[in-house]
């Protein structure tokens, strides 16, 4: 007998990605590691690290990603701009530790520096809260 959840679609696209999501292996230009689906954030969200997050998204992120997330930093390609981080439809696409992933190991076309080399996993995890925050907001700005 085949489990319920089994048949619901969303879990049929979790079970895909985790098979074919192995670490190193690329996922629509992105290395996404095969956890990412089930990855959550570890760090407690507080004020304190969501100052934290803004510093660290001023300084790494914000000359592509813009001040406020749109992808109309000053270095954003205009032929092929970073997305709109605060668009909430993108929030299923990019749970947790996909945020997580993405920014670890960037991508080569269209370009995004991977942050590996420059971040701790714990200023990733902190600028993962930053970036959910700016997509919570969007709805409240303009
Ligand atoms: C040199 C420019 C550049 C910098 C610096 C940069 N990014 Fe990006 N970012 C991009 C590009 C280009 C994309 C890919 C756009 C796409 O997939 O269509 C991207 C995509 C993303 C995405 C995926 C968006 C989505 O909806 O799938 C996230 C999240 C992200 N960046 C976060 C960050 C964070 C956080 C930092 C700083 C730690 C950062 N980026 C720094 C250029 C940059």
């Amino acid at each position: 007998m085949t489990p319920g959840w089994l048949l619901r679609p969303g879990s049929v696209a979790v079970v895909l990605a985790m098979a074919f999501a192995v670490p190193g292996a690329q996922s629509d230009g992105w290395t996404i590691g095969r956890d990412a689906a089930d990855l959550t954030n570890p760090l407690p969200l507080t004020t304190e690290r969501l100052a934290r997050g803004a510093e660290l998204y001023r300084t790494h992120c914000q000359r592509c990603h813009g001040r406020t997330g749109r992808g109309n930093g000053p270095d954003a390609d205009p032929d092929d701009p970073p997305r709109d981080l605060t668009d909430p439809r993108r929030a299923v696409r990019n749970p947790d530790g996909v945020l997580f992933y993405k920014i670890w190991y960037g991508r080569r076309n269209p370009r995004m520096p991977a942050f590996r080399t420059e971040m701790s996993p714990d200023d990733v995890w902190t600028v993962v809260h930053y970036v959910k925050s700016l997509r919570e907001t969007a709805g409240s700005r303009q």
